[in-house]
């Protein structure tokens, strides 16, 4: 494969991300029919596509999608902004959004988008990542769903980049660090 010389270590395989899909999609599912709702669910892209796929064919509800791409900055104040780059083609109003993100590490991209969405009158927003990364947080998020807990190292594949390579791999793993340093 090609990437094999630039992977340190795997930490989650293709096989362990399909199980959890199915057991999120499970719980998302039951959830949803408990409160008589079907949510819509919103992509940030990039790097929540390939989780979103898996995620959605074990969802048993007859949800719709759509997808919102976002930069984050933080400015002069800690709390975090975000300039949209490619907004929902749906109205969010009255609606229960479940926000679906690859990895939450300052949780600050989310917060930001959780509010915009509060702002445009959803109902409810909702959280289901494939990582989670608690020591990146910078403040109280935490996510609704969650597939895996991350240390605080950089990972790759699955939808996740370092410098726009490595979304497409299977797995979710870590760079050897020449990888890092040679773009430095
Ligand atoms: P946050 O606002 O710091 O939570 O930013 C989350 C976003 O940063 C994710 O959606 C990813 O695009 C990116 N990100 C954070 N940690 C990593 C990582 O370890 N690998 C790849 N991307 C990451």
């Amino acid at each position: 494969m090609w990437a094999e010389k630039d992977i340190e270590k795997v930490l989650v395989t293709e096989e362990q991300i399909e199980n959890k899909a199915k057991e999120l999609g499970a719980k998302i599912t039951e959830d949803y029919k408990a409160i008589g709702s079907t949510p819509l669910l919103v992509a940030l892209l990039r790097g929540s596509v390939p989780f979103f796929a898996e995620l959605c064919k074990n969802i048993d509800l007859d949800i719709q999608y759509d997808f919102m791409d976002v930069s984050s900055y933080v400015g002069r104040h800690s709390t975090g902004e975000i300039r949209i780059l490619k907004d929902l083609d749906t109205p969010v109003k009255d609606q229960d959004i479940l926000l679906v993100e690859d990895i939450v590490d300052t949780g600050k991209t989310i917060q930001a988008v959780i509010e915009l969405l509060y702002h445009r009158g959803a109902r409810s927003v909702k959280i289901v990542t494939l990582l989670d990364k608690p020591s990146g947080r910078t403040n109280h998020l935490q996510a609704d769903y969650i597939g895996f807990e991350v240390g605080n190292e950089f990972v790759i594949g699955f939808g996740m980049d370092f410098d726009q390579k490595y979304r497409c791999l299977p797995f979710i793993g870590v760079l050897k660090p020449e990888c890092y340093t040679s773009k430095e």
